[in-house]
């Protein structure tokens, strides 16, 4: 009986994905906790004629706690978003203290929730939870989860783009691993369920992966001062949250794109880390989700030069990214 539970949920991102929750059928209890509009958003949503009942709470009387209780999955997409010429990294110091207060309420009131964090910058506002659980001795690593979806969406979309057919978009699968954020996000096309075109150049491959590493940035200039991706992301959200609740349900073979601690993995990562040649305590990787969470990190495998020339420029970049998280719980700094 999944009660999920959107945080930030008056947002761009928020908003949408509240939509697509109360759309879900697996989904029959929805708590919707904002700073501000939620009792309108969820009123507005209790008017759908699905399954699950629905609840806006605001941070007076305890609304956060009231929100998370008997929460089973907790969706965060908190937080402000980029503006032009913002990096991910720019929106650190906003978002990393709404999450981390976010967090917080989460170990007090529902710590055996899943959580699953969108508020970037993601490869350092998922170790900021992490590191919250911790203080609070309540961290699962196989309940928490940073959304990598987006990015996993695009690359299929961009594929399909270059096979000359969009109708594929939907079948196509890239797994896209490392972090979510620049050149930390490393989608690997020769995995790709539908190889690129034999004649594809090297420049061509090159392109492609920086318009995924960088496709943010490409909605951060349309919309000119207005956000960033907003509904592609609730789309890709939304996406995930069904995973795991389908996973919650029961559900096994699921295998998922996502960043998490390694320590989730029954071997601690070994194998991963092993492919990788370095020590790291978070990576985005192929998951196997299982009802009580992550189940197994699921090796690289194969990979080509190139893949590889990307994974080591990423690694140095990602485990800054994840000192910053980690530093930012730790009382002295
Ligand atoms: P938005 O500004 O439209 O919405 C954010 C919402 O968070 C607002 O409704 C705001 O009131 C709320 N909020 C602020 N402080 C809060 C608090 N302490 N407690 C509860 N709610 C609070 O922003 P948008 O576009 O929805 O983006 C949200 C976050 O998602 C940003 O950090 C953005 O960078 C990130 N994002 C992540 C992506 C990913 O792939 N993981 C993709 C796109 C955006």
């Amino acid at each position: 009986m999944p009660k999920a539970v959107v945080l930030g949920a008056a947002g761009g991102i928020g908003q949408p994905l509240s939509l697509l929750l109360k759309a879900n059928p697996l989904v029959t209890e929805l708590s919707l906790f904002d700073i501000v509009n939620t009792p309108g958003v969820a009123a507005d949503l209790s008017h759908i004629n699905t399954q699950s009942k629905i609840e806006g709470f605001l941070p007076p009387d305890d609304g956060l706690k009231k929100a998370l209780t008997g929460a089973d999955i907790v969706v965060i997409p908190a937080g402000v978003p980029r503006k032009p010429g913002m990096t991910r990294d720019d929106l650190f110091k906003i978002n990393a203290g709404i999450v981390r207060d976010l967090a917080t309420g989460i170990a007090l009131t529902s710590p055996k929730a899943f959580v699953l964090v969108i508020s970037n910058p993601v490869n350092s506002t998922v170790p900021i939870v992490a590191e919250v659980l911790k203080q609070h001795s309540v961290f699962d690593p196989k309940r928490l989860f940073g959304v990598t979806t987006l990015d996993v969406v695009r690359a299929s979309t961009f594929v399909a783009e270059k096979l000359g057919d969009p109708s594929l978009a939907p079948s196509v699968s890239v797994p896209v691993i490392g972090g979510h954020s620049g050149v930390t996000i490393v989608p690997l096309f020769s995995q790709s369920s539908h190889p690129l075109p034999a004649n594809f150049a090297a420049s061509d491959l090159e392109a492609l992966t920086t318009r995924v590493q960088f496709g943010g940035d490409e909605v951060v200039k349309a919309k000119d001062g207005a956000g960033s991706a907003t509904l592609s992301m609730a789309y890709a959200g939304a996406e995930f949250a069904a995973k795991i609740l389908r996973a919650i349900n029961g559900e096994t073979g699921i295998a998922v794109p996502t960043y998490v601690n390694l320590t989730s993995d029954p071997s601690g990562g070994e194998a991963l880390k092993k492919e990788l040649g370095r020590e790291l305590e978070y990576f985005s990787s192929i998951v196997e989700l299982g009802s009580s969470g992550v189940s197994k990190i699921l090796p690289l495998g194969k990979i080509t030069e190139f893949e590889k020339k990307l994974i080591d420029a990423a690694l140095p970049e990602l485990a800054t990214n994840i000192d910053k998280g980690v530093s930012f719980t730790t009382p002295s700094k």
